[in-house]
């Protein structure tokens, strides 16, 4: 499962990318507000610390000006990823841009039917948001279970990448599913390194070493 991180925060893109177990990024319109950069200029410090996709989104409501947009964000460097939301205008955006070989990311889907439009319309990854969905009162891994069915069903090779995660649980449950990718945001990703037995254990094994005396070398 490839792992992605859900933040155009500079500084926390450096310091989990040279983990190397960071596989791309995702952006979006409110993340970009939060870093206080300009859109472009960072996502294009992005592209060039994760060689993986960055997923960099489209603002317009209509097909001719999302193009117009893509265009521009396409050219910031060859592994963006042009994010279209789940709607006609961003599905006809996602055909003719998936058509000439560029990466599309769906965004914003809800339901298992919008996932199976967007595989139709050629998209590289899905990006169903299970954490909006829980806060509403409904089950968000359900509609992941539902996506993997169909799509293996007719072989589509569009990438299931689970965003708007909460917490690990929500990594642990996509993995089982067999999602392709998740994005999180970096609390989230640090999380997963964690456990207080890893630390306890960390505290023994050192102390009880400091007592033999010895060192390796
Ligand atoms: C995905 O690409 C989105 O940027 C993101 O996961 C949305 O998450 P949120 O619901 O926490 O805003």
């Amino acid at each position: 499962m490839k792992f992605f991180v859900d933040t155009a925060d500079i500084n926390d893109i450096r310091e989990l990318a040279e983990t190397g177990l960071l596989d791309g990024v995702t952006t979006n319109p409110s993340l970009i507000h939060k870093s206080g950069r300009n859109f472009l200029e960072v996502v294009k410090e992005i592209c060039g610390v994760v060689p993986g996709p960055v997923s960099a989104e489209v603002v317009a409501g209509d097909h001719a000006t999302m193009m117009r947009e893509a265009e521009i964000l396409r050219r910031i460097a060859d592994n963006i990823a042009v994010k279209v939301p789940l709607t006609i205008d961003g599905l006809k955006t996602c055909k003719a841009l998936t058509g000439d070989g560029t990466m599309v990311n769906v965004t914003l889907c809800f339901t298992a039917n919008q996932a199976l439009l967007a595989a139709k319309a050629g998209a590289t990854f899905i990006s169903p948001f299970v954490g909006r969905h829980d806060d509403i009162g409904f089950d968000g891994m359900q509609i992941i279970s539902e996506i993997r069915l169909i799509y293996d069903n007719y072989d589509y090779e569009t990438q299931v990448l689970v965003a708007s995660i909460r917490h690990p649980i929500h990594v642990l449950e996509s993995a089982k599913i067999g999602a392709d990718v998740i994005t999180a945001p970096p609390a989230v990703i640090r999380q997963l390194f964690k456990h207080p037995l890893t630390d306890r254990g960390l505290e023994s094994f050192a102390a009880d070493w400091a007592k033999t005396g010895q060192t390796i070398g």
